[in-house]
């Protein structure tokens, strides 16, 4: 039997923007999806999904499962009409919209699959194989939800547009800060939310353009007061990030109220994360105590909530 992970992350800044080639800021979470794999004799690809999730998710991503798995096995060479798996998922990361529950499945599908079939596959093309696998979910992915899967820790990403490699710098905070991410509970369709963003920009650019350009201004900035740890300032910047995601209409009524909910108890930021229209909100408290407040608040009011952290070194 094979066996592998993949980290769950959370991007801190510029979800959609960076599908056009604006940097963005992405950090890897300390819950996997665990995944293993194992040959059988007959019965076809069997998956066997055991995630703790939203409800409605699994039937709702059921076909781009299917699909993403037929990618995975394409790229890696392995013929799925010859061949039965068992495949089974779990791990302490939901399954959530908006928290790469779907590329850290699909690493840790790529690398069980490695391990099973005899691979010794690189990061690096573990990488490319759940990036494939990510275009069953998010039509024309950036690439940044399977990069901060693979590899974890803080990630500045971009998007080579040429098709060429695409810029993945590490970067390093002074210690992990506490973050909540809470689930709106609506089960959203991250690739319709990217076409959306595509054609309205298309349509639309003298309304669009410039948020991309703030969206490229701030994320720079973000990186700044990330890497001087001035809290403050990244919650503030978050906050700014929610605005321009508001801008070119990927938010929602739920998010915006999530995000209002964690503001008023005092988080130092929040917005809306990954691919909108439903999903998670990401909110910065740091210190344990912020956390607790910020979070028990939203689950009194019927939400789930995740505590975690960002900027946890890779082990
Ligand atoms: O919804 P998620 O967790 O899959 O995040 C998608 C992030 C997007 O920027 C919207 C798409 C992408 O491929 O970068």
């Amino acid at each position: 039997m094979g066996r592998g992970s993949g980290f769950g992350k959370v991007i801190l800044f510029n979800e959609h923007f960076v599908v056009h080639g604006i940097p963005g800021i992405v950090s890897a979470m300390d819950s996997a999806a665990d995944a293993k794999v194992k040959k059988l004799d007959k019965g076809g690809i069997i998956v066997r999904d055991e995630r703790k999730r939203a409800k409605g998710y699994a039937e709702k991503k059921k076909i781009q499962q299917k699909e993403s798995i037929n990618r995975m096995l394409q790229v890696m060479e392995i013929d799925p009409k010859q061949i039965s798996l068992d495949i089974w998922l779990g791990g302490n990361l939901p399954g959530f919209s908006g928290i790469g529950a779907s590329a850290a499945s699909s690493v840790a599908i790529a690398r069980a699959m490695a391990e099973e079939f005899g691979m010794n596959l690189s990061d690096e093309r573990i990488n490319e194989i759940a990036y494939e696998a990510e275009k069953a979910y998010a039509g024309t992915p950036s690439g940044i939800d399977n990069t901060a899967a693979t590899f974890g820790g803080l990630i500045w990403f971009k998007k080579n547009l040429e098709g060429g490699p695409n810029t993945i710098e590490r970067l390093s905070i002074d210690k992990p800060v506490e973050i909540i991410l809470a689930n709106t509970g609506v089960v959203a369709d991250t690739k319709q939310m990217v076409l959306g963003v595509a054609e309205r920009k298309k349509k639309y650019p003298e309304k669009y353009n410039p948020f991309f350009k703030q969206a490229e201004e701030l994320v720079f900035e973000a990186r700044k007061v990330l890497e001087d740890f001035d809290l403050k300032k990244v919650g503030e910047l978050m906050n700014e990030s929610h605005s321009l995601l508001q801008g070119i209409e990927v938010s929602c009524k739920e998010l915006d109220y999530l995000v209002k909910l964690a503001r008023d108890q005092g988080a130092f930021g929040a917005k809306m994360t990954g691919g909108g229209g439903g999903g998670c909100i990401v909110a910065l408290t740091p210190g344990k105590e912020l956390q607790e407040t910020v979070a028990s608040t939203i689950e009194k009011e019927g939400f789930k909530v995740l505590r975690t952290k960002v900027g946890i070194k890779k082990s």
